[in-house]
């Protein structure tokens, strides 16, 4: 497996700091403590790139990174952690709401759950946000390395249950950071979109 070059590119925490770049974006998004910045790390076969959180929650800012100098991955801060005050929440949720909105170069989301829950609240109403703004998604089920493949398969089906009248959901995508379990996969993804994103851009 070959280790991807990356380049930190910076942090925002409010839209005027987003980085001006013309090249495809992918956001990682989803839960504090889901595994964002380690899936990064996993990805770009770097042990520390991406800062994993020895607290969850840590990740407060929007990090761009600049991936073999073709794409953007963006790593969104978390949500749902009980320590941070009800002000810095809704700061998250309207940088995280902004974002979507705005981001013009952005050209997939991937949203990580935990494969051992429920479907959580959260979870549902950034899917409903994804969908409200026609942002194509992959739903990134995480930790798989702590369930049986029987229970990984039931909660996919529970998904698509529930999923069943969305529009812009691309694909399921069971991934473990443990035992990379998906990584070749979610490249795979990365590389489709990039080339349907320059399609549409005609570059
Ligand atoms: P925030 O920055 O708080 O939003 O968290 P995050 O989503 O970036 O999560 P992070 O990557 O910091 O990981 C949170 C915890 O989950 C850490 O203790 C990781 O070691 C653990 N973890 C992440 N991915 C996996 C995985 O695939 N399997 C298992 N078993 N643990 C994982
Ligand atoms: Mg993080």
């Amino acid at each position: 497996m070959k280790e991807l070059t990356s380049e930190f590119i910076g942090g925002a925490v409010k839209p005027e700091q987003f980085p001006e770049i013309n090249l495809p974006e992918f956001a990682f998004s989803g839960r504090s403590n889901v595994g964002k910045s380690s899936l990064l790390n996993t990805i770009l076969l770097r042990k520390n790139f991406a800062q994993v959180s020895s607290k969850p929650g840590k990740t407060r800012q929007i990090n761009f990174f600049k991936i073999e100098g073709k794409y953007i991955f963006a790593d969104m801060p978390g949500f749902g952690y009980a320590t941070i005050s009800k002000e810095e929440r809704q700061k998250l949720l309207k940088l995280n709401t902004d974002y979507f909105k705005l981001r013009q170069n952005l050209a997939l989301v991937f949203l990580l759950v935990d494969s051992r829950l429920e479907p959580q609240k959260y979870d549902m109403a950034q899917i409903e946000l994804l969908e409200n703004l026609g942002r194509n998604y992959v739903i990134v089920l995480n930790k798989t390395d702590k369930i049986s493949n029987e229970a990984l398969t039931k909660k996919i089906k529970e998904y698509e249950f529930l999923l069943q009248y969305c529009n812009f959901l691309v694909e399921f995508l069971p991934f473990s950071s443990i035992t990379r379990k998906g990584r070749d996969e979610l490249l795979a993804i990365v590389r489709k979109f990039e080339h349907q994103w320059k399609e549409l851009k005609q570059i």
